[in-house]
């Protein structure tokens, strides 16, 4: 089992408040069959330029295979933060590697481009798109 939206990065937002509830997590994931986990914290300018959320990174991708779990790279992009980017900028935000990336829209709000974003990333070799929130699963019907 692939988990491709997890929050695990111990003190970068959404992630757990230490390395200790990461383990927890590596631990119930692996009791639960999980093999790869994708770290995927919020994309965040500077916490990434500055390379700390990389150094966390590679500790937990350590401690994960002690778990029996390969742990890859990705990045939940919260694209009303970065409205200017451009769709050849995402190729470095994917998930593990592949074509597809997770985006995140506001929770009530749809902002007037998205349907072009996702046709600009679409013609730009980007084929697939992880939708978690309500308003980007309707984006992305
Ligand atoms: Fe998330």
């Amino acid at each position: 089992m692939i988990d491709i939206h997890c929050h695990i990065l111990p003190g970068v937002d959404d992630g757990p408040l230490g390395m200790e509830e990461t383990r927890q997590i590596l631990a119930e994931a692996q009791k639960a069959g999980v093999k790869t986990i994708i770290a995927t914290p919020h994309y965040s300018h500077g916490l990434y330029e500055n390379g700390m959320v990389g150094q966390v990174f590679d500790r937990v991708k350590t401690e994960a295979k002690n778990y029996g779990i390969e742990l890859y790279r990705g990045y939940e992009i919260k694209i009303h933060q970065y409205p200017a980017r451009m769709p050849d900028d995402y190729r470095d935000l994917d998930l593990a590697g592949s074509k597809y990336i997770l985006m995140e829209l506001p929770f009530k709000d749809f902002p007037s481009y998205t349907f072009d974003l996702i046709y600009q990333l679409q013609i730009n070799g980007f084929y697939g798109y992880y939708c978690p929130s309500g308003k980007m699963q309707e984006a992305c019907r």
